[in-house]
């Protein structure tokens, strides 16, 4: 049953339909980073008129020169897209062309860990005035419940000098109305399991023909989509996930805190519970979160919540437990070189690792920054290797300035500190040629040596 035969479509929403549905309909995709992208590249390979907007000009050229700027992205991807006639551009006017606008743009903390809306309040601002009537505008950003309605749709309407108004509930489908929908993206950076486009995708509409057009929109690149019954249930559902994840990484670092002191090997651990074929599902310690999502999302929702009087304790014990950790890896290479009868004072450190977690270009929150910073701050000389990143400069959180050491002669080092467990690595060789090896990640497991200390 297609979705017209469920909801019956006014004249002005028909025709974009039927392009959304045809896979002709020219789509806007508003932040072209890590998810506005991979996105733009989906919907041009399954044969959509695909224009990116962004406000960084270097992004746009690099695009338009058919370059890619993110690692896991090779250039002939973009070059495919670009042939099938994907375009970059920071000219907003050139939305008022589109049948849709999916925007994809940063969600951080604030200074004082608040929600910082800014991306998504200029990008309202920006879009506003171009906004044409029977469109649909899709907001992709992860934030708290109520993001659409409160702040996306006001700026919309109060921009939009043609004066056209969002459609709402349970009014009767009219002239001069646009579409709104929240669908959140559920990307996991670096997962080689699952592809991205069997990842059903969550639609929540602001009425239920946004939540069609979104939904017959998604249904061209993804295998399913999901139909909740608002963009709130959709804002909240990825909320939901990344709490979840965040919440049960806290239990797995606060249980391997305590595994260590009784001498039990947690890894071993979860291995064994994780055979259980219901009820379980694996989580694994590290060297604290990172990553644009798991370490800032949950506090959306915590911040939200005392507008309501309501305390989320669990995101905040999680939250604790999650940013001690990098403190908890200092010190087990602080104990591991005294073992050595050495002082963290002086001493040289290579880490291996900048990236928030194995095998991707991202790093962005990721420990390893932290870590860096609580090593210095102990007096001691650190290095790093990360293929991913042949330097480290500046960033919103960080100011390091360092170029990637080769990994060369690791005798020099008095301790060699895995933090992020990349597959290209070889640890046997890490393990070999090295004094010492502090692992946060279990990355050297079944590797026998007294050199190692897992933490
Ligand atoms: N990266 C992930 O794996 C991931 C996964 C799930 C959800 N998310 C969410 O998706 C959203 C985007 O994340 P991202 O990782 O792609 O961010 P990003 O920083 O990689 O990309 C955002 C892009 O938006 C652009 N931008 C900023 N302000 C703009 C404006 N006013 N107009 C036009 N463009 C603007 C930036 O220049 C940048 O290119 C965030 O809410 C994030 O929480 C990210």
């Amino acid at each position: 049953m297609s979705a017209t035969d469920k909801v019956s479509l006014p004249k002005i929403a028909q025709a974009r339909f039927e392009r959304l549905e045809a896979r002709t309909a020219k789509i806007g995709v508003i932040g072209l980073g890590y998810v506005g992208l991979p996105l733009s590249l989906l919907l041009s390979a399954a044969g959509f008129q695909v224009t990116g907007f962004d406000i960084d000009e270097k992004k746009v050229t690099d695009l338009e020169a058919g370059r890619s700027y993110i690692f896991r992205i090779p250039a002939e991807d973009i070059q495919t897209a670009r042939k099938q006639g994907l375009q970059a551009t920071t000219d907003f006017s050139r939305l008022t062309d589109m049948d849709a606008i999916i925007m994809c743009v940063p969600t951080p903390l604030t200074g004082h860990r608040e929600p910082d809306l800014s991306y998504i309040e200029n990008t309202a601002k920006s879009t506003a005035p171009w906004i044409r009537e029977g469109q649909l505008v899709v907001l992709e950003s992860t934030t708290y419940p109520g993001t659409t309605e409160d702040v996306l749709i006001p700026l919309l309407e109060a921009g939009n000098t043609a004066g056209l108004k969002v459609q709402t509930k349970g009014a009767a489908a009219e002239q001069g109305v646009f579409y709104v929908a929240f669908s959140p993206e559920r990307e996991d950076p670096g997962n080689t399991t699952v592809a991205r486009h069997d990842i059903p995708k969550v639609v929540g509409g602001h009425e239920e023909i946004a939540t069609e057009l979104a939904a017959v929109l998604y249904e061209g690149i993804f295998t399913r989509s999901v139909r909740v019954s608002s963009t709130r249930v959709a804002e909240m559902t990825k909320l939901l996930e990344n709490i979840y994840r965040c919440v049960n990484i806290a239990l797995v670092n606060e249980l391997k805190l305590l595994s260590l002191r009784m001498g039990v090997d947690i890894w071993e651990v979860i291995d064994a519970a994780s055979t259980k074929p219901f009820g379980f599902h694996p989580f694994y310690p590290g060297p604290g979160l990172g990553g644009h999502c798991i370490p800032i999302d949950p506090f959306y929702l915590s911040w939200k919540a005392k507008e309501y009087d309501f305390n989320t304790r669990f995101i905040e014990l999680a939250g604790e437990v999650n940013e001690a950790m990098p403190e908890h890896a200092v010190q087990a290479v602080s104990r591991a070189l005294n073992t050595h009868k050495k002082a963290m004072n002086g001493s040289k450190i290579m880490m291996l690792g900048m990236a928030y977690k194995k095998d991707i270009d991202d790093l962005r929150e990721s420990p390893s920054l932290t870590v860096i910073e609580l090593l210095r701050a102990e007096g001691a000389e650190v290095v790093y290797n990360d293929p991913y990143f042949p330097t480290v400069g500046r960033g919103r959180h960080y100011n390091l300035n360092m170029t990637c050491t080769p990994l060369e002669n690791l005798e020099q080092y008095d301790c060699v500190m895995i933090l992020t467990d990349h597959s290209d690595y070889d640890y046997e060789r890490i393990v070999r040629e090295s004094k010492l090896v502090v692992d946060t990640r279990n990355a050297t497991k079944g590797i026998k040596s007294e050199k190692i200390v897992r933490c």
